[in-house]
């Protein structure tokens, strides 16, 4: 297997400037969650280094990768890149540097959309991308706070974020988030 150096180098030619800073703040946002939660240090370094891998591929691109390797994913994941780079990323770390820990297969796959029963890695990796050093939007101060005292709270309210966000775009909701919210809303009661 490469080395996470060596899959940096890949992934910094597949990104433009920008994503490829906001992947090194995940990483580094993904250090500090999975040492402050007892999660392994290094897959969350692997999952967060490779959660956007295929989010600047077309989704016609995201698409192949998906029926190439036969996934199932319904039409609704299948027709917006912002949820499918989720599972697309993960069949491309998994075809261009043979990732097989199915731990952070999964975190780069539900990152998008969250899930239920989400493992503590993949709610790092989830919460990683919102809070890292170069995010700025109303309330990632008050969520950056929560998350380094509750995990289970901070997902909640990242889920409920994004929610409100696509309520106020009059986007549709991706029943899998719902989901989601309400399971970890059950965990932090
Ligand atoms: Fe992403
Ligand atoms: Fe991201």
């Amino acid at each position: 297997m490469l080395s996470f150096d060596e899959i940096q180098v890949s992934v910094s030619q597949w990104l433009s400037k920008k994503r490829f800073k906001h992947t090194l703040g995940v990483v580094e946002s993904a250090t500090h969650l999975a040492e402050l939660y007892g999660v392994d240090v290094e897959k969350a370094r692997l999952a967060a280094l490779l959660h956007d891998c295929a989010k600047e591929l077309s989704l016609k691109e995201m698409q192949k990768l998906v029926s190439a390797e036969s996934y199932e994913a319904d039409q609704e994941l299948l027709s917006n890149g912002n949820l499918l780079h989720g599972l697309a990323g993960m069949i491309r770390a998994k075809q261009e540097f043979s990732i097989s820990d199915n731990e952070v297969l999964e975190a780069i796959r539900v990152h998008t959309t969250g899930k239920v029963h989400m493992s503590k890695l993949d709610k790092v990796i989830f919460l990683a991308d919102y809070i890292e050093p170069n995010r700025d939007f109303p309330g990632v101060d008050e969520l950056r706070k929560v998350a380094d005292q509750n995990l289970d709270k901070a997902v909640l309210l990242g889920f409920d974020n994004t929610i409100i966000h696509l309520i106020e775009q009059k986007q549709s909701i991706y029943p899998l988030t719902i989901l989601g919210r309400n399971d970890v809303l059950q965990s932090c009661k």
